[in-house]
């Protein structure tokens, strides 16, 4: 599943696991002098455009930060107008991911959201939790170092200093079941993680686009798995 034959006679490989920092929505709405919220209802058909595309070109996983652990810095409004939009994506989408196989899973602290959104959450997991095809993983209320915190505090009570090793960690990590991070994605121009996935990008390739999140689609994410492939790996060796 992870190549296939390319033109050229090489071996066109697509990245097994693909993170995305869905940045840019903001800025996409002032272009067009349109409220912030209209930026980030955009932002939620990009992400059904890309999750779609993600399926059909064989992309095991996609993880996508959607909220920050601290975004909450954000006026109440906004942080409002996103949560009214999970809701309105689950409510819209749940029926699809079960129908698509969907494993659905969230990363970060996201019990911290507003109860009913917790238990959309719950109940949409759970609704996907016989699946077995791609994941899809939605970072919700995320932040890489809290989650590194959290798995050491968790070794530290269970296991004695020698044995906290890298396994270990990454035994804890909310990513555990995925495969490792292949490549890594931000829109809109900004060149840094932002507290995004910081053990997990390690060998990641990363690739930083311009274009604002809610104009990405297809044609983005296979042109992102395109220089995906021509990037040459060596984790360290030759
Ligand atoms: C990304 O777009 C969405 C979230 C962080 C929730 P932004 O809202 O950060 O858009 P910009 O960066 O202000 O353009
Ligand atoms: C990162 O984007 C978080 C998400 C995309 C959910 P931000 O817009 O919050 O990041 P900074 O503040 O520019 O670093
Ligand atoms: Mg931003």
């Amino acid at each position: 599943m992870s190549t296939a034959p390319s033109l050229a006679g090489g071996v066109s490989v697509t990245p097994r696991h693909v993170a995305i920092i869905m940045d840019g929505n903001g800025r996409w709405a002032k272009k067009r002098l349109l409220p912030r919220a209209a930026g980030h209802k955009a932002g939620v058909e990009a992400v059904r455009r890309v999750t779609r595309h993600a399926r059909a070109i064989g992309i095991e996983a996609l993880t996508i930060y959607a909220f920050s652990s601290e975004n909450w810095r954000r006026p109440e409004e906004e942080i409002g107008d996103l949560m009214g939009l999970l809701r309105l994506f689950i409510r819209s989408d749940l029926a699809e991911l079960v129908r698509e196989n969907v494993r659905l899973q969230v990363i970060g602290d996201f019990r911290r959201l507003p109860a009913d959104v917790v238990s959309l959450i719950d109940d949409a997991v759970a609704r996907c939790a016989g699946n077995t095809g791609p994941i899809l993983a939605i970072a919700l209320n995320y932040g890489a170092q809290s989650e590194l915190a959290r798995a050491a505090r968790r070794l530290a009570e269970r296991l004695p200093p020698e044995q906290i090793d890298e396994a270990a960690i990454e035994a804890e990590l909310e990513t555990r079941n995925l495969p490792p991070l292949d490549l890594l994605i931000r829109t809109s121009g900004e060149h840094r993680l932002s507290n995004f996935l910081l053990w997990q990008a390690a060998y990641a390739e990363l690739l930083f686009v311009d274009t604002l999140w809610p104009d990405f689609g297809a044609a983005d994410l296979d042109a992102a798995v395109a220089a995906f492939g021509s990037r040459q790996r060596r984790f360290g060796g030759l």
